[in-house]
């Protein structure tokens, strides 16, 4: 018995050691083949009533608000052609910002400081493991079964 709870002490240490916290990262691997993967759609799909108020993510739409996030990762910035756009988000695609998990769990941390100019009136998802499982929602909810794209960052 009092090794078990040893075990689990190792591990619970382990695991904060693993959860990101940044203090070795020479040493450490991280707990997340990317930091934006291995979320929980369940979790995401809550989430995702947020971004609901604004967008669709069935497939082929409709805008709203905002445009629909249907087929999203991989999809370049400002790209749904009968959606009015910012010029500021259309620049930053013809910049070469295509959405995947990485650059969209960057984005969503801080719309207006990734994107500044965004007509997207949303503060963000300050806590990463939120941004994590909404990005595996929306692979879920666009029925993406393999590796989910990283994306790509403006140039
Ligand atoms: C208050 C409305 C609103 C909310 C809430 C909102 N968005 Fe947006 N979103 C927008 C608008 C408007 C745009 C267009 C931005 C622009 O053109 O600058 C946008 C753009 C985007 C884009 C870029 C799409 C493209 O085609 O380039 C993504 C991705 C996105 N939103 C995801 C989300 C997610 C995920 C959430 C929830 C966490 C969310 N948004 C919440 C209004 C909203």
């Amino acid at each position: 018995m009092k090794s078990l709870l040893k075990m689990t002490a190792l591990l619970c240490f382990i695991s904060a050691l693993f959860s990101g916290s940044g203090l070795m990262p020479g040493l450490t691997t991280p707990a997340h083949a990317d930091e934006w993967s291995d979320g929980d759609a369940v979790k995401g799909e809550k989430i995702f009533k947020k971004c609901a108020a604004c967008h669709t993510v069935t497939e082929g739409g409709p805008n709203m608000i905002g445009p629909h996030l249907s087929g999203v990762l991989g999809r370049k910035a400002g790209t749904i052609s009968d959606y009015q756009y910012s010029s500021a988000m259309r620049a930053k695609g013809a910049a070469g910002l295509v959405w995947g998990g990485q650059t969209l769990f960057d984005y969503l941390k801080s719309p207006r400081a990734y994107v500044p100019g965004t007509m997207m009136s949303f503060a963000g998802l300050a806590k990463d493991d939120d941004r994590r499982n909404l990005i595996a929602y929306l692979a879920q909810a666009n029925k993406i079964t393999g590796a989910v794209p990283a994306g790509e960052p403006a140039k």
